[in-house]
């Protein structure tokens, strides 16, 4: 099932997920968060872009080119995670958001961590990420903590965005893909 994705404005987006209850059955959820994914052309989606409030998002970088770094094989689920530590030098990529379509800017991030999560079949795992793969777990893992990548931004960059933001909100946006605008009429 392909869910709508929940864009900027919604107030799910601004939640602190909520944990998992161990050992829930979450398999379809699972499998329909990939599908929406996938159906929105995206390479990581968490469950608050689909109006859940829960801990949990996936991601599929197996696609990606990136320079200097071998993304076979970098699918996956995370559930309840728990960012250990950030660590190293700040990286500044590009980077967007299928929630806030058509907008994209550098965000400054660490570009080490150590995350621990449970996997969809509820295994724990703890594990070390660098570069593209950090990248990405950090920009979902910010969507269950209720933050989104332009909250990093400079206030001016924010005010120049304002109101496409704004248009966001109402639905006034050309997506490839089913979105809920909260201040659609
Ligand atoms: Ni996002």
């Amino acid at each position: 099932m392909v869910y709508p994705i929940v864009v900027f404005g919604d107030p799910v987006l601004r939640k602190r997920g909520q944990s998992i209850p161990l050992n829930s059955d979450i398999a379809a959820l699972v499998s329909d968060m990939f599908e929406t994914m996938y159906a929105a052309d995206g390479v990581g989606l968490a469950a608050p872009q689909i109006g859940k409030s829960i801990r949990l998002f996936v991601i599929d970088g197996s696609g990606l080119e990136v320079e200097g770094e071998d993304m076979t094989g970098f699918r996956k689920a995370f559930v309840n995670a728990e960012m250990l530590e950030e660590f190293d030098e700040f990286a500044s990529i590009e980077e967007g958001c299928l929630s806030i379509p058509h907008i994209r800017d550098n965000v400054k991030r660490r570009s080490h961590l150590r995350i621990r999560y449970y996997d969809e079949q509820w295994q724990l795992h703890e594990e070390s990420f660098t570069g593209m793969k950090a990248r990405i777990i950090q920009h979902e893992y910010d969507h269950i903590e209720g933050k989104l990548f332009i909250d990093y931004l400079t206030p001016l960059k924010k005010k120049l965005l304002k109101g496409k933001l704004s248009n966001i909100s109402k639905g006034e946006v050309r997506t490839e893909y089913r979105i809920l605008a909260p201040l659609k009429k």
